[in-house]
């Protein structure tokens, strides 16, 4: 006898269960089936974001940051920190509990909601009246309205498959036991610069190697430029405008063949490497065929604006369909999808979302670079304020960066809002909500903001729109 629900969700990370608790909440009665095993076989829900990138990426950050400062910073402060070690196992033991800590919370939240969780693997077996017969592992549900919220998986350089042992992926890189000596990245996107920085803080000599000759291509370019400047610094190695050759690898490690941005031939030995050169929306096991689920030529489900699929009352959220691979961006859709379902207006704002790569100096942003408004041919205003002239910065001892704003040139409302510097992560969610309340630089300059804080860079920046900052 299959078990019947109104909604049925297939995957537990960010879309998934974000989309199942806010069903729960408009009073469907919901499942959630989701494979993901921790170490024990036991269920981690929380998917690829919980288990493998946002949380334990950024423990790791936090735990190597506070390595760098003993090691580098607290001198500045008068404090003297001798023999200062890591113990790696440890740092991963802590990152692991974290993981745990969130993958609890999921669950306690589906009990609290009164989701039915499934642990194993949901696949589509057909089309029944009314609905979708979904296996979830050995058992059978009938859903009405079906979520697929399957993610995204790493993308492997052709013909070098990850072995996370010497070739890692986002999920080895989690893993390493030791600080490697040398250590190879290949793509300086968000992972290559968050995971890359992690063990350069260690003590690793880091080499990335990046197959555009621009850093951080989708990043404002004055933004991009101080970053670079930045980790240039601090010793992490980018190359631009490589191809990677032949990636050999054995006992003593791997070996990366490529030529540089000048065409000659190069070749770079490290202990281990780390490929992060973005990721591939997941279908596996989800046996889309049966009930003839329409994917793209990158494998993504096809959805449209609302995220409907080709399917009536399946839907598709995350990862797994096209738009930015952020948790953030999957959890609106997730909401929004179960609003829909309930007959309401649920919106998701592709003009606000925002970006954050929690590198040190963080950077972040929403809306249009200025390279992107000169390209639509907008007219705009520009003003910046660096941290060096903010006194919390000083305080801090991180003055590195600015705030960046880009204003209508004709009605000031703000088109986008560009940070490289301490907190940006923090700092970019009045950025986001001015967006989403279209307003203008001068509301932003008019507002109160606390003294001293990092804060007050946003407003100097909007009053540079005027060419009026106050502090500088
Ligand atoms: P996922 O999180 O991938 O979840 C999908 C879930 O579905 C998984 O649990 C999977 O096991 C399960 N599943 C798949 N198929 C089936 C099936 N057939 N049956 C049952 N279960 C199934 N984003 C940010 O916004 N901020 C960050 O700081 C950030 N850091 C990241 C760091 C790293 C290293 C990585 C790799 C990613 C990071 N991301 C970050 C991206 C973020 O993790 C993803 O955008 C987000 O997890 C997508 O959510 P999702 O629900 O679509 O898919
Ligand atoms: P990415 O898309 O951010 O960066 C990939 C980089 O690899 C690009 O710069 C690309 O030009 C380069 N590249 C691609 N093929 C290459 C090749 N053959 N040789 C050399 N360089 C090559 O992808 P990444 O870092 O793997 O992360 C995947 C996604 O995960 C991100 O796009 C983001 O959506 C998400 N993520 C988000 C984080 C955050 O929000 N802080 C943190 C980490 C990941």
């Amino acid at each position: 006898m299959s078990k019947q629900f109104d909604v049925i969700v297939i995957g537990g990370g960010p879309g998934g269960y974000i989309a199942a608790i806010r069903a729960a909440q408009l009073g469907f009665n919901v499942a959630c089936i989701d494979e993901w095993k921790n170490d024990k076989g036991g269920p981690a829900p929380g998917g690829t974001c919980t288990n493998v990138g946002c949380i334990p990426s950024k423990a790791l950050l936090q735990s190597s940051e506070h390595f760098e400062h003993a090691n580098k910073h607290f001198a500045e402060h008068g404090i003297t920190a001798t023999g200062v070690k890591i113990d790696v196992a440890k740092m991963l033991g802590r990152k692991d509990a974290v993981v745990k800590q969130n993958n609890d919370g999921i669950l306690y939240l589906f009990k609290k909601n009164k989701v039915s969780f499934f642990h194993g693997r949901g696949s589509f077996s057909k089309a029944v009246e009314g609905g979708y017969e979904i296996k979830a592992g050995d058992e059978t549900l009938v859903g009405k309205q079906i979520i697929v919220a399957t993610g995204s998986n790493a993308r492997a350089l052709p013909g070098v498959p990850f072995d996370e042992v010497n070739v890692l992926s986002n999920d080895g890189v989690l893993r390493i036991g030791a600080v490697p000596k040398k250590l190879a990245l290949i793509g300086s996107g968000v992972i290559g610069l968050e995971m890359g920085s992690v063990w350069r803080r260690l003590g690793a000599d880091v080499t990335i190697l990046e197959g555009l000759p621009t850093f951080l291509g989708a990043v404002d370019e004055q933004i991009a430029k101080e970053a670079k400047k930045a980790f240039d610094k601090q010793g992490l190695k980018i190359e631009l405008g490589v191809k990677v050759g032949e990636v050999k690898t054995g006992k003593k490690g791997v070996s990366i063949a490529y030529t540089n941005a000048k065409g000659e031939g190069q070749t770079l030995d490290a202990d281990k490497l780390i490929v992060s050169i973005g990721r591939v929306p997941n279908t596996i096991g989800l046996n889309a065929e049966a009930v003839g689920l329409q994917l793209d030529e990158r494998g993504a489900i096809v959805v449209d604006a609302d995220c409907k699929t080709n399917l009536k009352g399946v839907w598709a959220v995350g990862d797994v369909v096209r738009g930015p691979m952020l948790a953030h961006k999957a959890e609106e859709e997730g909401v929004a999808v179960a609003e829909r379902i309930a007959g309401q207006h649920g919106h998701v704002n592709f003009n606000t979302i925002p970006w954050v790569i929690y590198t040190s100096p963080e950077i972040a942003w929403v809306g249009r670079t200025e390279q992107q408004l000169k390209a639509d041919g907008v007219k705009y205003k520009a003003g910046t304020f660096p941290f060096l002239a903010n006194g919390r910065a000083r305080a801090l001892g991180d003055t590195t960066g600015m705030v960046k704003f880009l204003a209508d040139a004709a009605t000031d409302e703000i088109l986008g809002v560009h940070i490289v510097g301490p907190m940006a992560s923090e700092l970019i969610s009045e950025a986001v909500v001015a967006m989403e309340f279209k307003a203008s630089a001068e509301d932003i300059a008019r507002i109160c903001h606390a003294h001293p804080s990092l804060s007050e860079a946003t407003k100097e920046a909007a009053l540079a729109v005027d060419k009026r900052t106050l502090n500088f």
